[in-house]
């Protein structure tokens, strides 16, 4: 689903953005400079940071998380 549509970025693509050094993406700055984009109307940013929200990030999330289970 798209949900920077300045950008044309989807939810996976937020999902799998990362910061310069390879680590995963924490803030929506993250997201845009990962995938070398730069916010335009500023709309999307609450949606991004739910989508980094909803990533699952393996057995550390699954921890903090009751009730939630790894992912692949
Ligand atoms: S919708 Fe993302 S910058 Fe406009």
């Amino acid at each position: 689903m798209i949900i920077c549509s300045c950008n044309v970025i989807s939810d996976r693509d937020v999902h799998g953005a990362s910061k310069p050094c390879g680590a995963p993406a924490e803030r929506p700055a993250d997201v845009f400079r990962g995938l070398g984009r730069s916010p335009k109307c500023g709309k999307c940013v609450r949606n991004i940071r739910a989508a980094l929200d909803s990533r699952c990030c393996g057995e550390e999330h699954a921890a903090r998380e009751p009730g939630m289970e790894a992912c692949a």
